[in-house]
This record gives structure tokens, C-alpha cells and sequence, in this order.
């Protein structure tokens, strides 16, 4: 959303637009006004003063739709963090599937959740590649499978030789849908990770079932064959997640060591 500049019919100068983003507004003392000056076009389109900005003043390129929901004010009201806590630590990687395809709605659902990951800097390069195709993830599974199989993993190697000669899919298994995420901006490493993350969580609202497919990323990087001729990627690619109703259910949740910490136990 780069920002245009301030509508002063609307704008009563209470000056939050500044205190959000003093790099690009700055205080006109002559004019006795606030002015966007932002002439070597830095800012990066983060939508921080738009949203603070009660008046709707503050005038933009329009890239997309401005949620505006009563809890955005405070988003606690939304969900308690005993929800939220239950929630995500029910999270578990799905490792097998229905053979029923997600409805297209649903998978729009996901990727516009993954659209309000942060990113560093705000740029906004992540592509997704979504593979439905069963023959398409079945070739794609055996180029990961033949990576693997090749690097002579002792983890691996073996398992993965049997698993082929009987058909099991152990890259994907049997998800209807594979999620590549990918683009030619290194900083999106980090960034695809979030993404990812948000987009595994708004699928579990919706009853459906995802695993990070760490292996499928790592032969893929390497493999630009299977990658571009499989795949159709062009770039990098920076994570697989799989997607779909799934068949396991966990009763528990199990356990997990806390985190090492440091100064927890110098607070009050
Ligand atoms: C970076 C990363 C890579 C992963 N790669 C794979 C993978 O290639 N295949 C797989 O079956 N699971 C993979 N997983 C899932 C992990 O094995 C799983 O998250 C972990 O065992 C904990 O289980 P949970 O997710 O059910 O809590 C990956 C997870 C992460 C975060
Ligand atoms: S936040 Fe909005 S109303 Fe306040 S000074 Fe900035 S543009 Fe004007
Ligand atoms: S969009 Fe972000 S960087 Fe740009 S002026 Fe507003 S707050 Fe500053």
C-alpha cells in the first residue's frame, strides 16, 4: 500500500501518523500540519500509519482489502490464551490423508491467512506453487525419494529403497495437495517459514491436516531438474507443506521440554 499522501479535509492533525512512522511523516511548523515526505520512495508500504490513522486521512495505492473488525483495537478480545494455547499445541504433522481434494475456497482461506505473516521489511515476494495433480506429487515424491536414497543417509537410505519397492509414499504421504513456497528474494528463507507456520494454523481451523516437508525442500533446492520440469519453479525454493483431511487422530497431546531460559527467574 504506498502511500499517497494526506487528505486534509479529513485530517484534524492529531499527529499519531507521525508518532508511527516519524522516518516518512514530519511535522510542517510553518503550515502548521503534518506532511508525508518520503521523496527517495523508502517507505515500504507497511500500512502502520494507515491503520493507526482514525480519520482515514491517510491516502494510499489500494493493493488489497483494509480489514477493519471492532477487535483489531485489542486483539486479546478475540481469543483467550488458553484457546490459543490448546490450539497450537494440538498442532501436530499429519502423515496421512483422505484422498478427497481440499475445495479451492478453503485453500484461498489458508493463503490469505499466510498473507498477514510479517516479512521482514514488509516486501512481499512469496510465491505459492500448489500441486494437486496425484501424478504430478506421485513424480515429485519419487525425485525426493531418489535424493534421498542417493545421499546414502543411514537415517534414511535404506527405509526409503523398501519403501519405494512397495509404493508407500514417505515424502507426501498421499496428501492431495502439495504447497511450494518459493521466490528469488533470499530474505524470504525466513519470511516462508512464518508464512508457513500462519497457514498450517489456519488449516487447522478449517479441519484439515499439514506437515512441513523438510526433506522435499532440501532435495528440491538441489535438484533443479525435478524442481523446474516437475515443479515448474523458477527461483528458490524455501518450503513444502502438505495439506488435506487427514485420517490420524491424536488423543494427547505430548509432551515437550521447556525452552532454556535465561532471566525468567529474575522476574516477579
Ligand atoms: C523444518 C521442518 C522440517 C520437517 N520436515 C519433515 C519431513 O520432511 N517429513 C516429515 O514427515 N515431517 C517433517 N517435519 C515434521 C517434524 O518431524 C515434526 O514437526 C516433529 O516431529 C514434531 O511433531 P509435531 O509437528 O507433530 O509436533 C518437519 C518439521 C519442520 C519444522
Ligand atoms: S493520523 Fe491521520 S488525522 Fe492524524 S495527523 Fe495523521 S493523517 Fe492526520
Ligand atoms: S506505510 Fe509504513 S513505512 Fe510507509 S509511511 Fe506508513 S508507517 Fe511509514
Amino acid at each position: 500500500m504506498p502511500i499517497l499522501g494526506i487528505d486534509y479535509d479529513k485530517c484534524n492533525n492529531c499527529q499519531i501518523c507521525y508518532n508511527a512512522c516519524w522516518r516518512y511523516f514530519r511535522r510542517d511548523k510553518e503550515q502548521n500540519k503534518i506532511v508525508f515526505d518520503d521523496p527517495n520512495n523508502l517507505c515500504d508500504s507497511c500500512g502502520r500509519c494507515v491503520a493507526r490513522c482514525k480519520s482515514d486521512a491517510i491516502m494510499y495505492e489500494n493493493i488489497g482489502e483494509l480489514l477493519n473488525f471492532e477487535e483489531v483495537q485489542d486483539p486479546s478480545t478475540l481469543i483467550s490464551y488458553e484457546s490459543m494455547h490448546k490450539f497450537m499445541s494440538a498442532k501436530r504433522s499429519m502423515r496421512g490423508y483422505k484422498k478427497k481434494k481440499v475445495p479451492k475456497a478453503d485453500i484461498e482461506k489458508v493463503l490469505d491467512t499466510m498473507k498477514y505473516a510479517p516479512t521482514g521489511a514488509n516486501i512481499r515476494t512469496l510465491k505459492c506453487t500448489i500441486i494437486s495433480d496425484d501424478e504430478k506429487i506421485k513424480k515429485l515424491s519419487d525425485a525426493v525419494m531418489d535424493g534421498i536414497i542417493a545421499s546414502n543417509n543411514p537415517r534414511y537410505t535404506e527405509r526409503f529403497i523398501k519403501a519405494k519397492k512397495q509404493g508407500i509414499d514417505t515424502i507426501f504421504f498421499n496428501a492431495p495437495h502439495v504447497l511450494i513456497i518459493h521466490s528469488r528474494n533470499p530474505g524470504d528463507a525466513m519470511n516462508s517459514t512464518i508464512a508457513i507456520t500462519y497457514g498450517m494454523l489456519a488449516a487447522q481451523t478449517l479441519g484439515l491436516g499439514s506437515c512441513w516437508i523438510g526433506l522435499a525442500h532440501g532435495v528440491l533446492s538441489a535438484n533443479k531438474e525435478a524442481r523446474e520440469k516437475i515443479a515448474g519453479i523458477q527461483g528458490n525454493i524455501w518450503g513444502v507443506m502438505i495439506l488435506g483431511y487427514p485420517t490420524q487422530i491424536y488423543y494427547k497431546v505430548p509432551p515437550r521440554p521447556d525452552i532454556k531460559t535465561k532471566g525468567l527467574d529474575d522476574l516477579e
